[in-house]
């Protein structure tokens, strides 16, 4: 990890890191990112700068407005989701409102996680794992059994934010959503009201 990210190795469970405040100017117009981006499953082992970390949870559920409204759509404003970094230093959670991690565990999930998702153990080598849990009762509880298409919808919206931003940083992505979920569920012990959906993999892609 960059020397920027020791303090996420450094910070105890359950206290918070906070992230370097996202940029809103890039190098990269959307159209080309939407161009150049391919799922990508071969990764370097370089890992990523806290400003790389920062940019990616900003753009998956950022805050984008004074009245707390995100980077990414969500159906009613419930926002229903959950996000997680999973790297070398451990597994943590995002905080919107304070743009800022808290760390879950020291343990680095990844291996396990890549074992949970049936092998596919480009999880493990990719920098870090972004990774989306859902509480449903948010949006079910106004929107009844609809509900659950919407948290899917917002997921997908938030996912495509991270893809696309990882390709104006010049990383690479790649959707993950075939795991099991009750082994997912045993690796990373989130509370039992959040369901994880889906798994982001970003790093540094090994050739291009
Ligand atoms: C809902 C969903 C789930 C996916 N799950 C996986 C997965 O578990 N493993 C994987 O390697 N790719 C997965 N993918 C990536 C697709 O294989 C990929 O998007 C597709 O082949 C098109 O290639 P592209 O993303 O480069 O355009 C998933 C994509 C979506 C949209």
């Amino acid at each position: 990890m960059g020397e920027d990210t020791t303090e996420l190795a450094r910070v105890k469970v359950g206290s918070r890191v906070s992230l370097p405040p996202a940029t809103k100017k890039g190098e990269m117009s959307v159209e080309e990112a939407v161009a150049r981006r391919r799922s990508v499953r071969d990764f370097t082992a370089d890992a990523l700068s806290l400003a790389e970390i920062s940019q990616l949870l900003w753009s998956a559920h950022g805050l984008t407005s004074a009245e707390g409204l995100r980077a990414a759509p969500s159906a009613g404003a419930c926002y229903p989701l959950e996000v997680y970094l999973a790297c070398e230093q451990g597994l943590f959670r995002y905080q919107p409102s304070e743009h800022a991690l808290v760390k879950v565990s020291d343990a680095d999930p990844r291996q396990p996680l890549a074992e949970a998702a049936y092998g596919q153990f480009f999880i493990s080598d990719a920098a870090v794992s972004i990774i989306f849990a859902a509480v449903y009762e948010r949006t079910t509880a106004r929107y009844g059994d609809r509900g659950i298409r919407y948290v899917h919808m917002d997921i997908g919206h938030a996912a495509q934010n991270v893809h696309l931003q990882a390709e104006a940083l010049g990383l690479a992505s790649v959707p993950v959503g075939a795991f099991d979920d009750s082994a997912v569920a045993s690796v990373l012990s989130l509370p039992a009201e959040e369901k994880t959906v889906y798994i982001v993999p970003v790093g540094r892609p090994a050739r291009g």
